[in-house]
Order: C-alpha cells, then structure tokens, then sequence
C-alpha cells in the first residue's frame, strides 16, 4: 500500500502525512495531538520556547496523544554578530522603519538587548523527553547531539533546501532529510548558501535528493492535497509534510485573521521577504513587504529585527492596518479547503488512497 513506506516504519506512524512545525507560537498542543492521533505525525514548533516551556507542551501532548510526534529547534538562531548591532546600524534600521511607525502613531523601540542563542539549552530538554522525532532546521546538530538521540532512540528530521544541503546532512548521519521547496510557508531553512540563492521547487528538490542521497526524503513546499502527497510519493518521496494547510485550521495557534487570510483572495499572492524577522520567509504579500524589498541592508539581522516589526505587528492589528503584516503562507493557500485538522488528514488520506489506486 501506498502509505507503508521508510517513513512510517522509521517514524512508528500509519500514514506517511506529517504536520509541519509551526515556530512562533503558532503550534498547538490541540493540532498536534490531532494530527498523531488521526495516524500522521504531528509536530511542534518550540523554537522560541524556554527550556521550562518545552516541559510543560510535552507534558500536555504526552497526554493528549499516545502517538509518536515530533518536537522542532531552530539549530542557528541569530545572524547578529555576538548577538547585537552597532548603534550606527540600529539608527539607519530606526530611519526606515520611521514612517510606518509614524502611520501607526506608535514610538519606534529602543535598541534591543544583546540575544543569546537558546538551542543548547532547548536541545537538553530534548534529550530529557525523548520525543519520537526531533525535527530541526536551519543546520544540522553536533554529532555528540545525534549520536545522543541515536542512543535514546529519538529519530533525527534535518531541513535542507538544496542538494547540497542534503548530502551535508546525509553526511552528518540524520534519519530524515525534508526536501524543503522554496513553495513552502514560513522561513526558508537554507544553512549553507544564503536562502535567495537556494530557491529550488519542492518537485526538482525532492528529485534530485531522491536520486543523489539514500536517506528517506519528506517532501514539503506546496503540498496540501492528496493529489499532492500522491505526486510527491510517486517522485519518490517517502513522506509529505503539509504546513499551510494545518495552519489554516482552526486548533493551529494563528490568529483568526490569519485563518481567514489564509482562505481569502489576497492569499493568490505571496511573498519571499526578510522585512519582518530578518531571515527570508514566505507569506501573504503585503504592502510593507513590497515597499521594503530591495532594503535589505537596513534591517537588522534575525532575530532582532523583530524589535520593530512586533510592535508595528500589534499596532496594525489593533487599527486593522492589515498591509502592514506579513501573515505567513505558502503558494499553495488558494486550495485550502478544509478547518478542522481531523477533516483535513481524512481528506489527504482518503484521496491520496483513490488516486494511487488507480
Ligand atoms: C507559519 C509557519 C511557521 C513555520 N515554522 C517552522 C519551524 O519553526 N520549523 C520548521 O522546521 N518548519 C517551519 N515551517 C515549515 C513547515 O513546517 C512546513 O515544512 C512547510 O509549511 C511546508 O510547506 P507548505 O506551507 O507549502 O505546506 C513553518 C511554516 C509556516 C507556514
């Protein structure tokens, strides 16, 4: 059958559908267990999560599924040179953003703090509650980490965005690799090349890892549908990672308005933008994205970008400023038809199940 693959034998899972993490607080313990429970594999996002944090989401969906799932890091995250800017960079960055803030009738913030790196300390909970699936991006782990997860039997998921990527982390010995298309909602995962020049399609990703690398391969990046799955399986996939079609149901974290965004028009149009965290990431264009392309320079460096662009974020929620947000989302939001998780994953595998009958 179609849905016994590497995938589901490495995972523990039915079917080969996994539910894409969601960073930012956008993932739910509710869309998770919703996900393993109907036989994929649901998965957290927690980069932006204390130590503490994870405890208490792992204590949750440990008892709201018995299923495998999966829990995510961001390995590198921060491009700010020991953590900061110069007051110089910081002035230029307060000088661009200046005019939105002006809009909003908000007062630009001050320069923030220096940030330090959390994922040593997250990946020690990791470690802690051996989840079934440890999913992360942006790089690959030390090998002390994964020999660590090797020995407690906690499955390793790297993110690449090239075929170089991927043979950097076949090297690195992960169990997984997501071929991750530059289709995808959310930020573009690249780790060796800067991420506009690794923008290859799901579709020639997934066929050239396929044909170079032996680790199984997810595909993820504009697959929502069962058509999908079964197109992806049938290039070779071993599983399909579905991301903006879960973050368009109702038990993922989005706010409403991005629920309904997600299912509008204005979702035909997206964007690759690094204006509102630093790093490159696709969402729903938006006027600021557009107005800011091109001044790149002027940002300041993941993740303290997001010092102007919250704020402004809340702003323009509360005044319905709505082209002054990028609402994450991948190509694929057009098809989006379903709201409920459960719906959705009896949907994929039921038509993924009539068309590889065929
Ligand atoms: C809002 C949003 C946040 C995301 N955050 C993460 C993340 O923290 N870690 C990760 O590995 N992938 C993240 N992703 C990627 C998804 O897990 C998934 O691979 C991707 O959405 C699949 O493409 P699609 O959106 O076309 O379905 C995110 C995607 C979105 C839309």
């Amino acid at each position: 059958m179609w849905y016994n693959t590497k995938a589901t034998e490495i995972l523990g899972i039915d079917y080969p559908i996994l539910q894409g993490p969601f960073g930012g607080n956008l993932s739910t313990v509710e869309l998770v267990a919703a996900v393993s429970n109907a036989g994929g594999l649901g998965g957290y996002g927690a980069y932006t999560l204390s130590p503490q944090e994870i405890y208490e989401v792992d204590k949750q969906i440990k008892a709201a599924t018995n299923k495998p799932y999966n829990i995510n890091l961001w390995v590198s995250d921060t491009d700010a040179v020991n953590g900061t800017i110069t007051d110089a960079h910081f002035e230029q960055a307060k000088a661009l953003f200046k005019p939105y803030f002006d809009e909003a009738g908000i007062p630009l913030p001050e320069k923030p703090a220096p940030f330090k790196s959390r994922f040593e300390n997250q990946v020690d909970v990791i470690l802690a509650i051996r989840p079934k699936v440890f999913s992360f991006m942006f790089g690959v782990p030390s090998a002390d980490i994964l020999e660590q997860c090797r020995k407690l039997g906690i499955k390793t998921v790297g993110a690449a965005t090239t075929l170089d990527e991927a043979i950097f982390l076949e090297a690195a010995g992960v169990d997984m690799i997501i071929a991750s298309g530059f289709e995808a909602g959310g930020h573009r995962p690249s780790f060796l090349a800067p991420a506009e020049r690794s923008t290859t399609g799901t579709f020639v990703l997934l066929q050239l890892i396929r044909e170079k690398v032996k680790t199984p391969v997810i595909a993820a990046g504009g697959i929502a549908t069962g058509r999908g799955v079964a197109a992806a399986i049938m290039l070779g996939a071993d599983a399909a990672q579905v991301g903006t079609a879960f973050l368009a149901c109702d038990e993922s974290g989005a706010l409403p308005i991005h629920r309904q965004m997600l299912f509008s028009d204005a979702a035909k149009y997206t964007t690759l933008s690094r204006a509102f965290t630093g790093r490159l990431g696709r969402g729903i264009s938006s006027r600021i994205a557009k107005d800011l392309a091109g001044k790149e320079q002027q940002f300041l460096p993941f993740p303290l970008q997001t010092t102007f662009m919250s704020a402004l974020r809340k702003a323009a929620l509360e005044q319905e400023k709505l082209d002054m947000i990028l609402f994450w989302g991948g190509q694929i939001a057009p098809l989006l038809k379903h709201t409920k998780a459960s719906v959705l994953m009896q949907s994929l595998i039921k038509e993924t199940s009539e068309i590889m009958a065929q």
